[in-house]
């Protein structure tokens, strides 16, 4: 189990990647996602996660530069957007998204949404990526087993980090399942249902009896099932809070009851529905 904010996991690569991290979706462009990283890297953050259609790459950057951390202790995560599917249009979206951050390489790219066609061609631009050292390690994200099973038939390098919404109302136990079977390590977004998590009745309970919050409860939740985590927050003392689940396991039993809470319920779209951006 890790102990600290800085405990990674090797990826199958042997990529090392931090367990913990910041979220910026929804987080704007500017002064708000400057100064989110920045206190995120100042309270002990080493993992940020982004993508080209947050549009707030920039700021991001300008954080880590900011911030006074050496690159090499950071992780930084973006995402190809669907409108840049395929080869060719992700190779650019890459060099995009590089620029935009200031920065000379990635330490993870990922396929942001699978959509139906071209994400074998997308995937085979990442390998090329990845194969000329342009980017540490490569991965996928909402992909169900089908599209995992799909894209894995014909693969040269099997994606590192599966990044899909994952919290104690949509738990995913097969795909973790399947994830784990293949050496994929599962990152869980919207780790918090977008704050509706905290409302569950059980999550409270729990949070008392551990004198924690709810948050504390379920972002550990993520850790003991071997799920990698980025909540969002804009807010400095909850930056704080949320990464404050070292000193504390939840018993076998309060697992349990968590995992009990599933109801298949997502809080984002559903993968083979989502088709935004493929149509233009
Ligand atoms: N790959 C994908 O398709 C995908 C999709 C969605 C998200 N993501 C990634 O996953 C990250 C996290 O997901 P998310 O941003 O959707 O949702 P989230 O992390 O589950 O929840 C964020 C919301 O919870 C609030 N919050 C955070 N900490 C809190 C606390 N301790 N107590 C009470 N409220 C708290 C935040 O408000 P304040 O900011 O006001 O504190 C915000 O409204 C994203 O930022 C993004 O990087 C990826």
């Amino acid at each position: 189990m890790p102990t600290s904010l800085t405990d990674t996991t090797a990826l199958h690569n042997g990529v090392k990647m931090p367990w913990f991290g910041l979220g910026v979706f929804k987080v704007q462009e500017g002064s708000e996602v400057i100064e989110s990283v920045k206190a995120a890297i100042k309270n002990g953050y080493r993992s940020i996660d982004t993508a080209a259609v947050y549009q707030n790459e920039e700021g991001v950057g300008k954080a880590i530069k900011e911030s006074g951390i050496s690159r090499e202790e950071l992780f930084i995560t973006s995402k190809v957007w669907n409108s840049d599917q395929g080869y060719e249009s992700t190779l650019q979206a890459y060099e995009t998204s590089l620029k935009k951050l200031g920065l000379e390489y990635l330490d993870l790219y990922l396929i942001h949404w699978p959509g139906k066609d071209k994400f074998k061609d997308t995937w085979s631009a990442l390998e090329k990526l990845y194969k000329d050292g342009r980017v540490r390690a490569i991965g996928v994200s909402n992909f169900k087993v089908h599209h995992l099973e799909e894209l894995l038939k014909d693969c040269e390098i099997k994606p590192m980090v599966n990044q899909v919404e994952y919290h104690p109302h949509l738990t995913q136990k097969d795909l973790l399942a399947f994830c784990q079977s293949q050496g994929i390590q599962m990152e869980a977004w919207s780790p918090l249902k977008q704050g509706q998590i905290l409302e569950d009745p059980v999550i409270k309970e729990i949070a008392t009896k551990y004198e924690k919050t709810a948050a504390q409860i379920v972002l550990r939740w993520d850790l003991q099932t071997k799920v990698i985590t980025i909540p969002k927050s804009i807010k400095e003392h909850r930056i704080i809070e949320n990464a404050d689940i070292f000193d504390f396991e939840l018993s076998a039993e309060d697992m349990q009851k968590i995992d009990n809470l599933n109801k298949d319920e997502r809080v984002g779209p559903d993968p083979d529905e989502f088709t935004a951006g493929f149509d233009a």
